[in-house]
């Protein structure tokens, strides 16, 4: 606890000196033999869209930037982050060859600028004759062309405890580009339940660190200083008056107990309108509320998973513009999954923000649908992604399943 103390001070004090944080966003990625991706290789935007069938791994993409998150947050680090997984084992793909390492590397830049800020690669082995424990079989940190961390180094083959951690999750070692751990334990994901709102209680799990279901979700608007909260919930309330006219007046209240809740007046046909509270909100409106509240919340990359969910098409064709709108004064990234035909149909998409994500017997392929020649073709001719792309990503057998008895 004292560490993790001396940590966040540490960084405020960083922060404070550096007032001048500049945001990126990750415009890189390499995976290798993560989970059921063999070897991903794939330039990123601010905007992405994680496209493909059921189980080809959009989660386990999102799952590698929490894992990177996970290795820099207060309390956390890689064996936290391996044993919240299950271990190695479980991370590594079933179809790598043999034991080969577990590899992730980013590249972080300033939105849309050619050359990186920075570099960051990590290869993760199991450590032989111990307690299969992931240690660290490289980690290296470019600050643009100057290569300024490379492990293993002298103490570490010294002294192999200390692959064991990574530099990521060390204060005394990463000060020299503390701008990483920084952006990457501000990484959000959200993948809200609305169950989970409603009766928090019901579902009380003490070990989980992370509450990307809004089990707390509650509580971390209540926690919010009250000038941000207010202007937060009323901007919430102007774009809920569009998608759901009949709710008004967004607010936050406590019951006597303390609890904290969100109240609408709900106006119906009947003279009078009446106040509800979250447990009366529909799947919707708590979705929506929930998505509008994170990409009001942070500055830095949010992961959305499958944001259509329980909400009418009406309003998920316009979710990609509004994400772009809301994201674009902040230069901020969001990286979402998604299944949503008319999510995509908004031809605001470019191939180059979607990755296609294709099982093959050699682990998932994924490409930009702009590297496809057939896709580009059909998005230049005024289709749009829904219409070019996703065609491509049903599984080749799927008429079948009408047939199933
Ligand atoms: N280490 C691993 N090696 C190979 N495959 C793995 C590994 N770990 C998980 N998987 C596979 O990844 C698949 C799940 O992927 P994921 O949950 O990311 O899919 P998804 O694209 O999000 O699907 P959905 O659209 O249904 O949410 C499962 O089939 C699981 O067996
Ligand atoms: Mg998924």
């Amino acid at each position: 606890m004292e560490l993790e103390m001396e940590r966040a001070i540490v960084i405020l004090n960083y922060y404070k000196n550096n007032g001048n944080f500049i945001s990126m966003i990750i415009s890189h990625i390499e995976l290798k033999n993560w989970r059921n991706f063999q070897s991903v290789n794939v330039d990123l935007r601010d905007r992405v869209f994680l496209v493909g069938p059921n189980a080809c791994g959009k989660s386990n993409f999102l799952d590698s930037l929490r894992f990177l998150r996970d290795l820099a947050k207060a309390g956390g680090g890689l064996q936290k982050a391996a044993i919240d997984r299950g271990g190695v084992s479980k991370i590594r793909s079933l179809y790598a060859r043999r034991y080969p390492d577990v590899e992730i590397a980013i590249h972080l830049s300033e939105s849309n600028a050619e050359q990186p800020l920075w570099r960051y690669e990590l290869g993760i082995k199991q450590r032989k004759g111990g307690k299969n424990e992931p240690i660290v079989a490289y980690e290296r940190v470019w600050k643009g062309d100057r290569q300024i961390i490379d492990r293993p180094t002298k103490e570490d083959e010294n002294d192999e405890l200390r692959l064991t951690q990574t530099y990521l999750e060390q204060i005394n070692t990463n000060a020299e580009f503390r701008e990483i751990p920084k952006f990457l334990e501000s990484i959000l994901y959200l993948h809200l339940i609305p169950q989970l709102v409603r009766h928090p209680e019901a579902f009380a799990t003490p070990g989980l660190s992370e509450d990307p279901f809004g089990r707390t979700f509650l509580e971390r608007v209540a926690k919010t200083p009250e000038k941000t909260r207010k202007a937060r919930l009323k901007k919430i309330e102007d774009a809920l008056k569009l998608a759901i006219p009949q709710l008004k007046n967004l607010t936050d209240t406590k019951d006597v107990m303390g609890v904290p809740h969100l109240e609408a007046v709900y106006e119906h046909w009947r003279p009078g309108a009446g106040k509800q509270r979250e447990d009366q909100f529909s799947d919707g409106t708590l979705r929506l509320i929930g998505l509008l509240w994170s990409l009001l919340e942070t500055d830095s990359l949010l992961l959305l998973e499958e944001p259509e969910l329980s909400l009418n098409s009406a309003i998920v064709s316009n979710l990609p513009s509004l994400i772009y709108r809301l994201q674009r004064p902040r230069k901020r990234q969001v990286i979402l999954s998604t299944h949503s035909a008319d999510l995509l149909s908004d031809k605001g998409i470019g191939g180059e923000e979607v990755l296609l994500m294709t099982p093959t017997p050699e682990g998932t392929q994924v490409k930009l649908a702009s590297s496809n020649e057939q896709i580009k073709m059909l998005l230049e001719g005024g289709l749009s992604i829904a219409d070019a792309a996703l065609p491509l990503t049903a599984p080749p057998a799927i008429e079948q399943l009408s047939l199933f008895k």
